[in-house]
């Protein structure tokens, strides 16, 4: 049954906008409240504001609030919970019906994500029975469980076994590679087909995959909520298309109409694969490492019983990436595999949070008579394909020399070139404090004998605005202090350049 509403509001969930506007079933009314975890990530991202358009009490799981949520799921309940720390997760279970169940520690890298991922799925399991969830739906990975598993896969099967181990019936969706703007796996192929002309393909190259779109895995995670003989039931999805990886990058050349000439090679080293895409494509290299361990297990859908109950006409792999293609040019890509990020993280400690407040700090300015709107506008623009407006090579080399070390480099740009928000991420850095025509706050992900920020700041100065750029730098090791002293002399020609060039482009 549809929910109540009236007239252009009735049926909100038929704006053409979503992803779930043409889905086969319909909103169901007595499902109670649905939780989701994951929202954060770049799947829960997509599919939270499909829920809530479709009438559903949603409450999204985060493991830290920040005000932007309330902007992008307006109408959901919100609540902090970490899956790793068992008592925090009896508040967020509360209550429920049908709990989402899209946690992932990925970005922990290959030592630590698989036992994080298996704690994580056990807490959850266990406290989802004691509040007598009713549901659980899992979206894992595809791959023959007959077959020897890469860490990632079988790490993706050990998570549905330990969400299926109690009496919770769990709907689980096996998905084999994700493509929409923003997923890891489309940026990793289309930068590498993008930059290198003359592609080696190793044996692995001709492994069969069964991609899907983004938006049919959406349909189904809602199609399974709206379907009840799903409960309990694992299905695989896929889009048509049954394709190996260098038919996928062959079909890529053709979208973005480069000449690509491929030849087979007899060296398979997948480190080096995997290093290799990590310097080449904006992906980080514990990222690709995990994604690319699992290219040699062949995954397509052992089952197709998936399209009995949710009858999808499904987006081939062409017009997937011909759509994130188009969302990528609007300047509209919803959520971004660089969302996620998990608060524990070395590199996630904010700069108010230094008790003794950053050792070093350099700070820059100009004064200026510019409207300060469009000040700040040319602030929020920097990174990305823009670049960074001054002596862009040196910021270039500076992320070039991180990503040598198995760092983020700067490679990742930006989600968008227009809108930012906090924790988006600008090359190496990411947007940890944004206040409107006052301040950006930056914090650096490079990899550094210290932690580095840098702030953009727009202050009245008598008649005129003075723009400021601070870099704020804290260490306690001797590598430390050398590290500040040897880039120093750049800052004062990078800074000051870069102030002229956001007064000029204002
Ligand atoms: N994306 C793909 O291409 C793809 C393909 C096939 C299958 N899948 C499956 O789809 C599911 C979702 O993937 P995704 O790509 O959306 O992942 P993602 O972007 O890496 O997001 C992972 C989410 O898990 C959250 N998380 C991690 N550890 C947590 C913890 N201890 N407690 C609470 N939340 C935690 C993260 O929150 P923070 O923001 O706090 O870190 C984030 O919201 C996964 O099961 C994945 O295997 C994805």
């Amino acid at each position: 049954m549809k929910p109540d509403g009236n007239d252009i509001h009735s049926e909100p969930w038929k704006d053409e906008a979503l992803f779930c506007h043409d889905l086969p079933t319909e909103p169901v009314q007595d499902v109670g409240l649905v939780l989701v975890t994951g929202a954060t990530g770049y799947i829960g991202g997509r599919l939270v504001p499909e829920l809530l358009a479709r009438g559903y009490r949603v409450r999204v799981m985060v493991r830290q609030e920040h005000p932007v949520h309330r902007q992008l799921w307006p109408g959901a309940e919100i609540v902090i919970a970490d899956a790793l720390a068992i008592e925090s997760l009896e508040a967020a279970l509360e209550g429920v019906s049908v709990a989402y169940y899209l946690i992932h520690s990925m970005l922990l890298g290959r030592k630590e994500f698989v036992r994080a991922d298996r704690q994580a799925a056990s807490n959850f399991q266990r406290v989802a029975e004691e509040k007598g969830v009713r549901r659980i739906i899992y979206l894992g990975g595809l791959g023959d469980i007959r077959g020897t598993l890469s860490h990632h896969l079988r790490s993706r099967t050990e998570v549905a076994s330990e969400l299926g181990g109690g009496s919770v019936p769990v709907t689980i969706l096996r998905a084999a590679i994700i493509i929409g703007s923003g997923s890891a796996s489309y940026e990793i192929l289309k930068d590498l087909v993008g930059k290198v002309p003359i592609m080696p393909v190793p044996s692995f190259g001709r492994t069969r995959c069964q991609p899907i779109a983004v938006r049919d895995v959406i349909k189904y995670l809602v199609g399974v909520l709206e379907t009840p003989e799903t409960n309990g039931k694992t299905f695989d999805i896929g889009g048509d298309d049954i394709l190996t990886y260098e038919e996928m990058a062959k079909i890529m050349g053709e979208v973005l109409r480069k000449r690509r000439f491929f030849f087979p090679v007899y060296f398979g080293n997948l480190d080096f694969y995997s290093y290799l895409a990590s310097l080449l494509t904006p992906v980080p290299a514990p990222i690709t490492r995990c994604l690319m361990e699992g290219i040699r297990n062949e995954v397509i859908c052992l089952d197709n019983s998936i399209k009995l109950h949710i009858p999808l006409n499904a987006i081939s792999f062409r017009t997937a990436i011909v759509r994130a293609f188009n969302r990528e040019e609007q300047d509209r890509v919803r959520t971004r595999w660089s969302d996620a990020y998990p608060p524990a993280h070395k590199l996630a400690m904010k700069l108010h949070e230094l008790e003794e407040g950053p050792n070093y700090s350099a700070r820059y300015s100009i004064d200026t008579g510019k409207d300060i709107s469009k000040l700040f506008r040319s602030i929020c623009r920097i990174g990305g394909n823009e670049g960074w407006f001054h002596q862009n090579w040196m910021w270039r080399l500076r992320g070039t020399m991180d990503r040598v070390l198995w760092g983020v480099g700067s490679a990742r740009g930006r989600r968008q070139s227009g809108g930012l928000e906090e924790n988006d991420v600008i090359d190496f850095w990411r947007v940890e404090n944004l206040q409107r025509d006052r301040r950006l706050l930056l914090r650096s992900e490079l990899r550094l004998p210290g932690k580095a920020w840098l702030e953009f700041t727009i202050e009245p100065a008598g008649q005129r605005h003075r723009l400021s750029i601070t870099a704020h730098y804290y260490t306690k090791r001797r590598l430390g202090r050398l590290y500040w002293y040897i880039f120093l002399p750049f800052h004062d020609n990078i800074f000051k350049g870069l102030l002229k060039q956001i007064e000029e482009r204002s």
